[in-house]
């Protein structure tokens, strides 16, 4: 896939593409997650490693392969991939933000297994969130976020998240993307600029995205 591929303009940056979907543990068995392939954000570090850059991978749930050539770190939960992130964020030119991160984790974690009951109150507290960490300390690296809306408000939480994330660019899906191979969207810009896309599948979709990420840093 590399060699094939003489197209190099991200050679030399160090990328870190998160993906997946985080588990929060409620006792040994159980968890609270949400529903994300992981598609998405392979099929940009597959493309950002076509186009020369170092890609590490943190990745949480997900039931798809890691593309070759990428160094791949696991992890479980969002507290997980948040010390993770923040670790690597120093030597990282390009962040893509693409996990499905959860917004709540329990409040008390048992140790073992629950037995069932006939009522149960689970108490959960928000997760931190690990983009608005990254916003104030990142430096000069460039920051990619997601956001999956609701086709009515798509653009109007796609450019509030921006904005509240400090991001240099969020790509805004529609639900409908979820599961898919169809994959549309919008690619948002701080300058106000909006660009609309649609593709058979998820790594035309990453490759267009990834075209628009190096337009950005390599000017
Ligand atoms: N994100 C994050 N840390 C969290 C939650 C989300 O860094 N604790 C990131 C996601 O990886 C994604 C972006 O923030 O790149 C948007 O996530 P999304 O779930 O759409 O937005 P939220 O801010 O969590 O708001 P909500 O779920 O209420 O729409
Ligand atoms: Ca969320």
């Amino acid at each position: 896939e590399w060699a094939i591929r003489p197209y190099k303009p991200l050679r030399g940056k160090k990328a870190l593409v998160t993906v997946g979907a985080t588990r929060e543990f409620i006792d040994s068995v159980r968890y609270i997650s949400n529903l994300s392939s992981g598609k998405m954000g392979m099929a940009i570090a597959r493309v950002l490693r076509w186009y020369g850059a170092d890609v590490t991978l943190v990745t949480a749930f997900t039931t798809e392969n890691p593309p070759p050539e990428v160094e791949v770190l696991r992890v479980v939960s969002a507290e997980d991939m948040r010390r993770e992130v923040l670790r690597l964020l120093p030597q990282t030119h390009l962040l893509v933000m693409n996990a499905a991160v959860s917004d709540f984790t329990p409040l008390e974690k048992h140790s073992g297994k629950i037995k069932k009951k006939d009522q149960m109150i689970l108490k959960l507290t928000k997760t931190p969130d690990i983009l608005e960490e990254v916003a104030r300390s990142k430096g000069n690296t460039f920051v990619v976020g997601f956001a999956l809306e609701e086709e009515e408000v798509l653009l109007q939480e796609g450019k509030r998240k921006l904005l509240q994330k400090r991001l240099d660019m969020l790509v805004a899906n529609p639900i409908d993307v979820m599961g898919s191979e169809q994959h549309r969207g919008y690619i948002l810009y701080p300058e106000g600029k909006e660009e609309v896309f649609s593709f058979p599948n998820k790594l035309e979709s990453a490759e267009f995205i990834v075209k628009k990420i190096v337009e950005k840093i390599t000017g």
